[in-house]
């Protein structure tokens, strides 16, 4: 069989489809090509897969290689195809079983030595691969447990390419996954028993959480705007599940998300500088926009203090999330919708010439 077809997930913004990756063995001069609308890292991906492939001790096909990702209109971005990518080849060249890669969606970066890296999305990715009726996903060591929290789906974890052969053909491998301790919900951030006294700013601040209402905190430097301010998302409730997994989703499109915890389970806290540049509070970048401080804050808190010191525009750019509760950016490879649903905070001195 000179023809073989791997599955992967590409994602714009939240949104996912599942990506078949065909290769394709021809007679001819011996060559690489990736078509179907790739960017540059995943242009790149010829050279890590030729690498990681011979170094995992596989041969590597001297023909005229394709490799097709379909749908060819959808833009793709980044470094997770690399392990479907190596999987269509290996399988194409007999080096897999036939049909070891059907029913099963593939997610990874590969290093040139063959070790399989983590990528950022791998939830989203699991939940499309899950909705799209794909339920056998193999993921990154290190995004096992991230992968886990989709139910329904039975996920595996490699560390490197020659993991995947033995999975695929059946062997026996380590698959041990980091340790990870799960943080207590609710122990974590700073307490409002610091503030002393400070009676109606406290209040301000509850009625404000209690209630998902903005709040601007007006006052000299060194009342405690900040410290109040910082103590708000100790108030708000640990995220339900439907939610963390939400939360959780932006934060690992944004690769925000800590290593030792794969779900976001408090209220996020997102206090960008005011030197912040808009794409970083409302989200952007080249290609596929990705998720700035606002989505960050999603369901939680986007405190911007010392407010009046931000740009206009960066301060008039909240208004669509404030108002529809998500941002929809476009950018040249598509139009990403992320949710930025939050509570706002504001600080501000009474007057900007106020000493610090
Ligand atoms: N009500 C308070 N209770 C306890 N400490 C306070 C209080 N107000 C101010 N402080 C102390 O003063 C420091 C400066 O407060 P900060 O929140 O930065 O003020 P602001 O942001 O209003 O300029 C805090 O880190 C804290 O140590
Ligand atoms: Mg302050």
């Amino acid at each position: 069989m000179a023809l073989a077809r791997a599955y992967a997930v590409g994602l714009v913004g939240l949104d996912g489809h599942v990506v078949e990756v065909e290769a394709d063995l021809a007679q001819g001069l011996p060559g690489l090509t990736v078509i179907g609308l790739p960017d540059a890292s995943l242009a790149e991906a010829r050279d890590r897969v030729r690498s990681a492939v011979v170094n995992s001790g596989q041969a590597w096909p001297q023909k005229r290689i394709t490799l097709a990702l379909s749908p060819a209109s959808l833009p793709k971005r980044g470094s997770g195809f690399d392990l479907a990518l190596a999987a269509a080849v290996l399988a194409a060249a007999q080096a897999l079983p036939a049909g070891a890669l059907q029913g099963r969606v593939l997610l990874g970066e590969l290093g040139l030595d063959g070790r399989v890296r983590p990528i950022p999305g791998v939830l989203p990715a699991v939940l499309t691969a899950s909705e799209a009726g794909i339920h056998r996903v193999v993921v990154p060591l290190e995004n096992l447990a991230e992968a886990r929290l989709v139910p329904d789906v039975d996920a595996r974890g490699v560390g490197s390419l020659r993991d995947l052969v033995r999975l695929l053909t059946g062997e026996e491998y380590d698959e041990v996954e980091p340790v990870r301790v799960l943080p207590e919900p609710g122990t974590d951030g700073p307490d409002m028993l610091d503030v002393a006294g400070q009676v109606v700013g406290r209040t301000a601040v509850e009625v404000a959480a209690a209630g998902g209402h903005h709040a601007l905190l007006l006052g000299p430097p060194g009342s405690g705007k900040t410290m109040l301010a910082e103590r708000m998302p100790g108030l708000l409730p640990a995220l339900d599940r439907k939610a963390a997994l939400e939360v959780t989703a932006v934060h690992s499109v944004a690769s925000a998300l800590p290593r030792d915890q794969p779900l976001v389970t408090r209220p996020p806290f997102q206090a960008p500088h005011h030197t912040a540049t808009i794409a970083s509070i409302v989200g952007g970048g080249a290609g596929i926009a990705r998720p700035g401080a606002a989505s960050l804050a999603h369901r939680g808190v986007l405190f911007l203090d010392e407010a009046p010191e931000f740009s206009p525009r960066a301060l008039d750019a909240l208004r669509q999330p404030l108002e529809s509760g998500r941002l929809s950016i476009t950018r040249v490879g598509g139009t990403a919708t992320y949710p930025a649903s939050f509570t706002l905070l504001l600080a501000a001195n009474y007057c900007p010439c106020a000493k610090p």
